[in-house]
């Protein structure tokens, strides 16, 4: 960190109170501009909208607005530029930047503060930030759909197995499986819209904790800065960080869906599924052993789950038992929040990618279906359509599929003398029932996976996310 005061013992914006200068270590331990000047386009945002305001209700003058706008330009330029001199002694990004404000422009940028506090300019950055970082991330969800849907398209009718417990259950097309996630992907995304709707409400006004005694118009500056409304309870609005925590719950959920579909992809790549590829460029090799082709990306999707999991828990802890209205714990809000969003950005761009780098394969996929007796409930099934009850059609199946495994073969494989044992209700319309592609299109019903319905499920998905 650079550092524009040459002494320790320059005077804080607070130190007027003060005996002796804070302790060298403790300004290390209590300040937050390493991390949270990420904030600064914000803070100077939120700071013109206040002054604009400040001015219009007679408290700034028109030099002293002029005078403030044309330093907070050249404060922007020296950001962008990487010109600025962050101050450790400034403690964070506000004092940061309205010390240099005075710097420019003198007693103009002293007025700035005029009926607000850190506590209610902290959290409406924190708002305006993370806004507009949803802002990004949401298109990135539709990206990621759009690239599950062009898989599934053209894998509307390819067969594998579908588990529970991870045995082989029922036949299923891999184009419905993926559709699966498109569904999870498609709560996220509405969460991340619903969390957006929740945390866009001004805290501005609420000063430190009580309101001002000035004639400030919140809502003037709402307006001005996007804000669907004001926070009605002052002590509230610079207190509760609970759009954070949404937030990063909403993220969690997300990070754990993708982490679930890691799983799958980490599995499938193994040579004991061998269901689908993963483009070289996602993956590793290994020092050693030369065969070895590693899919660590969807490895690090799964271990960065944790970690985003991790924030979601660090800032339900930070919150919990609180008093009202602000504590400093409320500084350890924003690098969770921070390396959620950038975790998150970085995991949707790539899975994005890599979704569309898959190979199928769906011979492996069928072979792996004609294991482990999926079509056996469409046995139970039939039986019951010709009058049996269920529990007494399952029976049999389950006795006929005790007599295939002890032949070593699948139940399309009995001869029909040989099923007629079980029940002497199956003739040779089963063999129909038996296959894959039988089973699956029976399954055609919303929801269902018959390869129809999955056709139309990746219609309705395009125009859900206007692809
Ligand atoms: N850096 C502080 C934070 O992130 C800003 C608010 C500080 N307010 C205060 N009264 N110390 O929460």
């Amino acid at each position: 960190m650079q550092d524009q005061d040459q002494t320790s013992a320059t005077p804080s914006a607070w130190s007027g109170r003060f005996n002796e200068p804070v302790a060298e270590l403790v300004k290390r331990y209590t300040a937050s501009v390493s991390f949270d000047q990420r904030l600064a386009e914000y803070d100077i945002q939120g700071s013109l909208a206040h002054a604009n305001m400040l001015h219009a209700v007679g408290i700034l003058n028109a030099q002293n607005l002029l005078s403030i706008q044309t330093g907070m330009a050249t404060i922007m330029d020296e950001i962008r530029s990487g010109q600025f001199l962050w101050s450790l002694d400034a403690e964070d990004v506000h004092l940061n930047i309205e010390k240099r404000l005075t710097a420019l422009v003198g007693d103009a940028g002293k007025r700035l503060h005029t009926a607000r506090s850190r506590n209610d300019q902290v959290a409406t950055d924190v708002r305006l930030w993370l806004r507009a970082e949803i802002d990004n991330i949401t298109p990135l969800i539709k990206n990621l759909q759009s690239a599950l849907l062009n898989l599934a398209e053209p894998n509307a009718g390819t067969v594998m197995p579908g588990f529970t417990h991870l045995q082989v259950a029922q036949p299923v097309t891999f184009g419905h499986h993926l559709m699966a996630y498109f569904e999870m992907l498609r709560r996220d995304g509405e969460r991340m819209i619903d969390c957006r709707k929740r945390l866009n409400q001004l805290p501005l006004g609420a000063a430190a904790l009580a309101g001002t005694s000035y004639p400030i118009d919140r809502e003037m500056v709402a307006r001005e800065l996007g804000f669907d409304g004001v926070c009605a309870n002052s002590l509230d609005a610079v207190s509760d960080r609970d759009f954070a925590i949404e937030f990063t719950a909403c993220a969690a959920l997300l990070m754990t869906h993708l982490s679930r579909l890691s799983e799958e992809l980490i599995l499938w790549m193994s040579p004991r599924f061998g269901f689908i590829d993963i483009a070289d460029r996602f993956c590793t090799g290994s020092s050693i052993m030369p065969q070895k082709k590693n899919p660590d990306v969807p490895e690090l999707v799964r271990g960065k789950t944790g970690r985003v999991n991790g924030h979601l828990v660090a800032l339900l802890t930070l919150m919990k038992s609180q008093p009202l209205a602000y504590n400093k714990d409320n500084q350890e809000d924003k690098e969770p929040l921070f390396d959620t969003v950038d975790t998150l950005n970085a995991t949707l761009r790539i899975y994005a990618d890599m979704i569309s780098g898959i190979t199928v394969k769906p011979d492996a996929m069928r072979a792996a279906a004609l294991q482990g007796y999926a079509t056996a409930t469409d046995l139970a099934d039939y039986l019951v359509k010709k009058g049996l009850p269920f529990r007494d059609a399952h029976e049999a199946v389950a006795r006929a599929v005790r007599h295939a495994e002890n032949r070593q073969c699948d139940l399309s494989e009995l001869a029909l003398d040989e099923l007629g044992q079980f029940s002497n209700l199956i003739d040779a319309d089963i063999y129909e029932i038996l296959t894959l592609e039988g089973s699956l299109n029976s399954r055609n019903h919303i929801g269902g996976t018959a390869p129809e319905q999955v056709l139309k499920a990746i219609k309705t998905a395009r125009k859900i996310i206007g692809d």
